[in-house]
């Protein structure tokens, strides 16, 4: 039954509307709105396509896409592997669009970049869309035609032989279950996405199923596989991959050494491995390389931030790191102890596994037959709690400013400010600002292992 206690603690948590949100809440203005239109859902193509065109189009669309963000591409606004989702459909606030926009004016990550901020209703309109399942009808937007023609992506031209070779290759992966697509009609380059095989896919099979591509395969995806460092060890002789993506496979830092011949690479996804910021010196020749995926590894901020430096316009998706998660959970575990010495109930000394969660706090009851009864009527025998520390008892005022589990930011190390701050149980985690907050609310969500912390034990 801590369980359910700490289920609910981690309910508060990430529900945003349970805490003290310190970014200028829209919804309240989002409501009004809503109340004088209450039948019209928010139309994208009328509504929120027009305040995208006017304030960012500018700078994300067609060939500006500042941030990795295009707003003119459904598939590049809903890319699910950033870590930080542009629009999460559904959570405004897990979603980076909404929470760049609500920041204060002198905030230098605000969006737009450049003029005044959005309107109030325009932030309104944007956080209901987003609120109401961010619907996006296919070929709602015409993509923005880049100024210049793109240049289509080829390999150096191969002889018949090897044409041959590569021909076999795609037909094998195919058979397989795998992809194999022509980056561009006109072109010679392939992508080939055999993470589909999922483990089924060992390095046995992975060499069996690429011999041949070599010269020609531009975008591998191996994510998810059983791929492990003997397989990836392989893909050294594959120079020409610009982008390759093995997350949540087993490689490790051994594993980087051949990764870091691809000379041509621009685009790695490491996200749920175990590498580590000695694996990232094995990169440091990537001088292609502008987009890396490390979060939920064991590389580090200070590591991540060291290796940005030796790379030019190369952008580390990081996420929070696994060590703050787990310091925080700790915290919260600590701080969802209950409350109370005994039976509210009975009288007597409660079983500390029998708790049940109430007003932010966890109430130990005896016994099952107890607890069963107080989770029916809450409201009856939560007064008769006789708190362990007085104290506790006090700050059951949500509006009573909570003690600080943390001193430092878990987000970004700097000093914990109790106005940012989630609250749990009798305590709250502090964070240095609203966006950390955010981050780390968002951060949170999505991952499942941390959150297993939380409701495991
Ligand atoms: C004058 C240029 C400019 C305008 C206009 C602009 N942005 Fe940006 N935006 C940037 C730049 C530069 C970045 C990358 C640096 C950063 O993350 O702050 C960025 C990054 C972002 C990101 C983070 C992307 C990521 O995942 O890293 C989001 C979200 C975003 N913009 C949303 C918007 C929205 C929504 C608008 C319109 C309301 C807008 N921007 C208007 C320049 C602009």
């Amino acid at each position: 039954m801590i369980r359910l206690a700490s289920m609910a603690v981690l309910l508060a948590l990430l529900s945003p509307g349970a805490v003290a949100c310190p970014v200028p809440d829209a919804s309240a203005i989002a409501q009004d709105d809503a109340a004088s239109d209450a039948s019209a859902k928010v139309d994208f193509v009328k509504d929120v396509l027009p305040i995208f065109r006017a304030r960012c189009f500018e700078c994300h669309s067609g060939d500006s896409d500042e941030g990795d963000l295009r707003l003119d591409l459904k598939t590049n606004v809903f890319d699910d592997e950033r870590s930080d989702p542009a629009i999460k459909p559904g959570a405004p606030k897990e979603s980076s669009i909404y929470r760049r926009i609500v920041l204060p004016a002198d905030d230098s990550d605000i969006m737009p970049a450049e003029g005044d901020p959005l309107t109030k209703a325009q932030i309104a309109i944007i956080e209901r869309w987003i609120r109401e399942g961010a619907s996006w009808p296919d070929g709602a937007v015409q993509p923005v035609e880049a100024k210049k023609p793109p240049e289509i992506l080829r390999v150096p031209e191969l002889d018949d032989e090897r044409t041959a070779l590569v021909e076999d290759a795609v037909k094998r992966v195919r058979a397989a279950g795998g992809t194999a697509t022509k980056v561009a009609a006109t072109s010679n380059a392939w992508y080939v996405n055999i993470g589909l095989l999922g483990k089924k896919l060992d390095d046995t099979r992975l060499g069996e199923l690429l011999a041949g591509l070599e010269p020609a395969l531009v975008w591998l995806n191996l994510g998810r596989t059983a791929v492990s460092d003997e397989g990836a060890s392989r893909l050294a002789d594959f120079g020409e991959l610009r982008r390759l993506q093995l997350q949540g496979t087993a490689i490790t830092d051994r594993a980087l050494v051949a990764v870091g011949k691809l000379a041509k690479l621009e685009y790695l996804n490491l996200y749920d491995t175990s590498i580590t910021d000695a694996g990232l010196e094995h990169l440091e020749g990537l001088m292609a390389l502008t987009r890396l995926f490390v979060w939920q590894t064991k590389v580090t901020e200070a590591g991540a931030r060291a290796f940005a430096g030796a790379i030019p316009g190369l952008k580390i998706d990081l996420g929070a790191s696994a060590n703050d998660l787990a310091a925080v959970a700790k915290r919260i575990e600590e701080a969802s102890r209950p409350v109370n010495d005994l039976c509210p109930i009975t009288g007597k000394k409660v079983d500390p596994k029998k708790t049940f969660a109430y007003e932010g706090k966890t109430i130990a009851l005896c016994c099952s037959d107890c607890l069963q009864k107080f989770a029916k009527d809450p409201k009856t025998w939560f007064p008769k709690v006789v708190f362990r520390d007085a104290n506790s008892a006090a700050t059951a005022e949500p509006e009573a400013t909570p003690v600080l589990l943390n001193a430092k930011c878990p987000v970004s190390g700097e000093p914990a400010n109790a106005e940012h701050s989630i609250r749990v149980g009798d305590a709250a985690i502090g964070f240095c600002c609203g966006k950390c907050k955010a981050k780390f609310e968002a951060e949170l969500a999505k991952h499942p292992e941390a959150k297993a912390r939380f409701v495991g034990k």
